[in-house]
């Protein structure tokens, strides 16, 4: 079964950890720490181990992508860091806190205000406009009305969208339909956005336009970003780099 082309799981060791980026100096403090993270998924009776004990830290304001072949992991490690999924071993914290020891209600309330997600597909409501889908968020928080309104608007502003807000996601573009959902992920201004190739499904143009985006969001408000893509391109525009493969990291890089 083994193929000398694909090498034992067993065997792969991960990339160590480059540590804080230099510039935050000796008092940087982690964003997002995962420790011997492991998923294992049962399908027809067979044990499938698709995280393999992954260990990273991240820190405010990086920009970090993730690369690897298709069925390597990289979803499944996006919805567990995003507590979507829970682990079968090891551990997740944000600043600190083991978030898989919150119970489900203060795990969702953690998960709305501290985590944004970006899909390929955008999932907006269809039967909503833009500014009630953005809105969305906000008001599962308990925000206001006015006050949610404010902030989406604020929110689809930065994403040069202020002259669609009454449109539905059938009266946007695609590359409208991914700010849109950008937005939606921003509006509760996170610490963290998790993205699963964002721009796997719009032409280059329209994806270079969401980039841009992304990378201006980043030095904006400072907004870490993981980033999932098969892009190697873009990848490599990113700060720090990542590899999955046999369920470890097994590159960790970062531009000087
Ligand atoms: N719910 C599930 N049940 C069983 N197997 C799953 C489930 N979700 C994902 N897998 C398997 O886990 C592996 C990793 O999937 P995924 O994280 O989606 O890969 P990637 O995003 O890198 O393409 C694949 O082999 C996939 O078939
Ligand atoms: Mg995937």
């Amino acid at each position: 079964m083994n193929s000398p082309l694909i090498p034992d799981p067993a065997t792969i060791t991960p990339a160590p950890d480059p540590g804080p980026p230099r510039d935050m100096g000796s008092d940087a403090t982690p964003l997002l720490h995962m420790e011997r993270l492991e998923k294992d998924y049962f399908h027809e009776g067979k044990e499938i181990n698709v995280l393999r004990g992954i260990d990273r830290t991240l820190w405010q304001g990086e920009m970090v992508s993730l690369i690897g072949s298709s069925g390597a992991g990289k979803s499944t490690l996006l919805h567990v860091v995003g507590t979507l999924d829970r682990p079968t071993g090891g551990s997740v914290s944000y600043m600190g806190e083991d978030v898989f020891r919150f119970n489900e209600k203060s795990l969702a309330a953690f998960r709305n205000r501290t985590i944004g997600f970006v899909f390929q597909f955008h999932h907006l409501l269809p039967d909503f406009n833009a500014l009630e889908n953005v809105m969305m968020p906000a008001l599962m928080a308990g925000m206001g009305r006015p006050e949610a309104a404010a902030a989406a608007k604020n929110i689809l502003d930065s994403v040069s969208l202020t002259h669609r807000l009454d449109h539905r996601p059938g009266e946007l573009s695609g590359g409208e339909q991914q700010r849109v959902a950008i937005a939606r992920a921003l509006v509760m201004r996170p610490r963290i956005m998790l993205a699963d190739e964002p721009t796997g499904n719009l032409d280059e143009e329209t994806s270079e336009e969401i980039h841009r985006l992304l990378f201006d969001l980043n030095s904006e408000y400072n907004m870490t970003l993981l980033l999932v893509t098969h892009h190697h391109v873009l990848a490599r525009r990113m700060k720090r780099q990542w590899e999955i493969q046999g369920g470890r990291i097994v590159k960790d890089q970062r531009e000087a």
